[in-house]
């Protein structure tokens, strides 16, 4: 086990740690002076990190890639107040070195717990051919084991293992709830989408050493990966209604709400607009949550910039509970926000790649390299 995590960096403030990360991101990037330097996002289960190597990179550009385990020693502190390591020496670790639990978040939930829960849903519903289409994918074993495992997306909410049983098994709680004021919305079809809704990122994501998108996921989304998914169980189902056919992947197709977060068609029916907003909600509900467990130990209610949400964030309880003068925000770092939201997610793998047109030539060398070593 790791003796340093991400989420301790205040401890260890202005100190030189040695620890092991993931590389989640690696660029190659040039100083005024026209020399190289090392710009890295390390990972753990914890958290991620922005880290630089400035000096003497020559012999370190090549030694290692996205996705390696390295081994790290170097300052921790604090830039434009987001975390920083300033990186002394690196070196590729071997497989036989690394704990895998170490690097990849996970539910702090029980994910068998989480499972039947999700069954107790199923087994409330009438309809017997939605019931029964949702039974199949939950007696899918290859199915089944990805949905317990699958993050709910790379950064931007849930992104940890399990994520995405959570955020469904949360969605069927918030929607038990919702569909009761609302009677013109039929319970069973608006809880096949929330079923099926994400299912598609056991294929779109990998996260087996480090959360990312599958070619399918860049290529195809997890939309059009879960039309394909339906098909396939469909078949199994004689006489299945073509009508409640289309709603399903309207459901599935129209869910990020608007066309510039990858919906093809907006919402246009009650159970679709309805799973779209609580969709979104329970999104960014945990991205709040999370962004306040990640900086509970800051003394300000007041969080660093929040690029899933795109603005700083107040927690609430925080600066009611210590009522003192409140700082202003951090104002938002200059860079654009990466795509941080559930409606952006679909969006997030086709940008990737044209987020490095404006880089250097060394930059997109870089890049590819990555790449080339994590499809
Ligand atoms: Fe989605
Ligand atoms: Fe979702």
């Amino acid at each position: 086990m790791k003796e340093f995590y991400i989420c301790n960096c205040v401890q260890q403030e202005n100190k030189v740690i040695t620890s092991q990360f993931v590389v989640v991101s690696k660029q190659i990037k040039a100083k005024k002076n026209g020399e190289p330097y090392l710009a890295l996002t390390l990972g753990d289960r914890s958290g991620s990190v922005d880290a630089k190597m400035w000096d003497n990179v020559e012999e370190f550009l090549n030694a290692f890639e996205q996705d390696d385990f390295v081994k790290v020693k170097g300052l921790i502190n604090k830039y434009n107040n987001r975390w920083q390591l300033t990186i002394h020496k690196i070196r590729k670790m071997g497989d036989s070195e690394v704990d895998f639990s170490d690097y990849l978040p996970k539910t702090s939930k029980d994910i068998d717990q989480l499972w039947a829960k999700l069954g107790e849903f199923v087994e409330t519903m009438q309809q017997p051919q939605l019931k029964q289409l949702l039974k199949l994918f939950m007696a899918d074993e290859e199915i089944s084991k990805a949905y317990r495992d699958a993050p709910a997306a790379k950064t931007l909410h849930h992104a940890y293992i399990g994520g995405l049983l959570d955020h469904v098994v949360s969605l069927f709680s918030s929607c038990d709830l919702i569909v009761r004021n609302y009677p013109m919305v039929n319970r069973d079809l608006l809880f096949t989408g929330v079923f099926l809704h994400d299912i598609g990122k056991i294929h779109e994501l990998t996260y087996a050493r480090s959360f990312g998108y599958s070619t399918a996921g860049q290529l195809l989304g997890h939309m059009i990966i879960e039309l394909e998914m339906l098909q396939k169980k469909l078949a199994l189902i004689p006489d299945f209604p073509p009508e409640l056919k289309i709603l399903i992947e309207h459901l599935i197709i129209s869910h990020h709400g608007e066309y510039e977060f990858g919906s093809p068609k907006l919402p246009m029916f009650p159970e679709a607009l309805m799973l779209h907003y609580m969709d979104d909600l329970d999104s960014k509900m945990e991205a709040m949550r999370a962004q306040f467990e990640r900086e509970s130990e800051n003394e300000s209610p007041w969080t660093s910039y929040n690029s899933s949400l795109a603005r700083p964030l107040l927690n609430s309880r925080k600066f009611l509970e210590k009522p003192n003068p409140v700082e202003e925000p951090e104002p938002a770092p200059e860079e654009k926000p990466e795509f941080e939201t559930e409606t952006m997610a679909a969006t997030a793998a086709a940008t990737e790649p044209d987020s490095v047109s404006q880089k250097s030539l060394l930059d997109l060398q870089s890049h590819f390299a990555a790449k080339k070593n994590s499809i």
